[in-house]
């Protein structure tokens, strides 16, 4: 998708196609006062007589997502004007925005238009260089398509983007913040394409070779480690894991070096990932409905692999290592048993209660290599827990913390990214949930706050560093379309960690 900004008025573009953002100006709270749509593009609107009589008809309400098309509009030089809802003005947010252009791209999309013009909107909570860069998101966010192996699959992708934007702009800013989208969305879509691949054509070597290509593309170092090294470092517990797949695991490590040495004592971030290529449970086997998804388990792996892309190309001021824990969770033979004990890097004993607690396992190594890597502050990501999907549903991911400033930083990051995480507790009382007869801890704690006890479990390794678990069980995967956004991979928590992490320069 070739993506510029044009500096014209509304009335003035000749697109095929120009989308605006309508707002709902009504204030008036009763169940029964009526909308007031205005559309959001500037004074220059005024002179497009057809949309205003459009909305004076009562046709467009400017709910979130509504679209109406019409062709050749009086006093627009454009061929086609798609309006698109936006909810109530008082509420408009960049996040908003994302989806109203993703909206916009899906929509001409499905009519087999290859050209959009966006009019950036005007509004006070937004200002021009957040909008250029929420568009710029939310259309790559839109121009994504699941159905890779469709013998139909033709080139759906749209050709061209255009951002309208008002002569008057300050242009520099405007082209920075769309680079900046442009960045952000293609490393979201890197992630969601690695994810969106079946465990055939996703096997941790595989995922390792991808990463290797990314980082080499990037100008970051990177590392791929399989059997003999992880068996060296006594990595017990990711090794458990893979000792039942005929596919090795990878141990992935990226490391990004900001251009200024940074002075003694400044954070590194270690960024953790899941990345469970296939979890079929292991001898602790899922039942056969639905396991297909088990594919996704590698999502949060692949976040940190598409998070470090974006790292790359915007350089903050922060060292950033990304570690990703990638093995196949089969039953064999070879396989690990219930009732098994494995010692992680750091020689705490694990007795395996259920060999579908999988993810814990080989995150306990990658937590504790972050640290002798250097990180001082910790992030993971992980396809974790059943349970966090039955606390939370599909809308929240589950976010577990040891330190409040490191949470409200990152709730921070999550709401300008437009991602959404509610804080789960991890009271030390829960600890004896997870104690082991046989060894130091179990890799189970049962039923019960099951996202918790995972995250008890993870926190054994972090050694009281500052530290964020991300489960993403339930939102990593779009169980339906939206307007926005077609079914299949999200890319959370992308954008998140990329805002995270940019938020240690200032
Ligand atoms: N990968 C799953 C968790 C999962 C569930 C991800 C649904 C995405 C959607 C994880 O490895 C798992 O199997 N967890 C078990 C843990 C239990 C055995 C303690 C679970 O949640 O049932
Ligand atoms: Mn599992
Ligand atoms: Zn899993």
């Amino acid at each position: 998708m070739k993506i510029s900004l044009a500096y014209a008025t509304v009335a003035e573009s000749l697109s095929d196609c120009l989308a605006a953002v309508v707002l709902d100006h009504n204030t008036d709270k009763s169940k029964d006062a009526k909308p007031h749509p205005l559309v959001a593009a500037g004074p220059a609107i005024a002179d497009a007589n057809a949309v205003m009589d459009v909305l004076a008809i009562g046709d467009i309400t400017a709910k979130p997502q509504e679209t109406t098309l019409l062709h050749y509009p009086k006093g627009l030089a454009a061929k086609r004007f798609l309006l698109v809802g936006g909810g109530k003005s008082s509420r408009f947010s960049a996040d908003e925005l994302r989806r109203v252009a993703g909206t916009a791209v899906r929509f001409v999309k499905s009519k087999d238009l290859k050209s959009l013009t966006i009019a950036l909107p005007e509004h006070s909570a937004v200002s021009a260089p957040e909008a250029v860069r929420a568009i710029v998101e939310g259309a790559f966010v839109a121009d994504f398509d699941p159905n890779y192996y469709a013998s139909d699959r033709k080139d759906q992708r749209l050709d061209e983007l255009t951002i309208l934007a008002p002569p008057t702009s300050d242009k520099t800013q405007l082209e920075s913040a769309l680079n900046t989208g442009v960045i952000i969305g293609e490393s979201q879509n890197f992630t969601r394409d690695l994810v969106n691949e079946p465990g055939n054509k996703m096997t941790p070597t595989i995922l390792g070779e991808r990463a290797r290509k990314m980082c080499a593309e990037a100008g970051l170092k990177c590392e791929v480690h399989s059997t003999d090294k992880i068996k060296e470092l006594k990595m017990g517990a990711f090794w458990s894991v893979s000792q039942g797949s005929a596919e090795p695991p990878a141990l992935i490590v990226m490391t990004y070096e900001p251009q200024h040495k940074p002075i003694a004592g400044a954070p590194v971030i270690g960024l953790v990932g899941k990345g469970i290529t296939f979890d079929t449970g292991g001898i602790s086997i899922k039942p056969a409905d639905g396991m297909e998804k088990m594919k996704y388990d590698m999502a949060g792996g692949a976040a940190m692999i598409g998070a470090m892309r974006a790292i790359a190309r915007l350089k903050p001021a922060v060292k950033v290592i990304g570690v990703v824990c990638a093995a196949e969770n089969m039953p064999s033979g070879t396989a690990q048993k219930p009732g098994d004990v494995q010692f992680a890097m750091n020689g705490t004993a694990i007795e395996i209660i259920n060999t579908d607690a999988e993810g814990r396992l080989v995150l306990a190594d990658g937590l504790c290599y972050a640290r002798e890597l250097g990180a001082t502050h910790l992030v993971d990501a992980a396809t974790l827990t059943g349970a966090c999907v039955v606390a939370l549903g599909m809308l929240n991911a589950g976010i577990f913390c040891n330190d409040d400033d490191m949470h409200s930083r990152f709730q921070k990051a999550a709401s300008s990214a437009g991602e959404k995480f509610w804080r789960l507790p991890i009271d030390d009382e829960y600890r004896d949930l997870i104690k082991s007869q046989i060894g130091d801890i179990v890799n189970s704690g049962g039923r019960w706050g099951g996202a918790i006890t995972a995250a008890k479990f993870l926190q054994e390794f972090v050694d009281d560093r500052p530290w964020i678990h991300l489960d993403i069980a339930g939102v990593a995967w779009m169980e339906e379309a939206k307007p926005w956004i077609a079914k299949g991979p999200s890319g959370i928590p992308v954008r998140s960690l990329v805002e995270f992490v940019r938020s240690f320069t200032a």
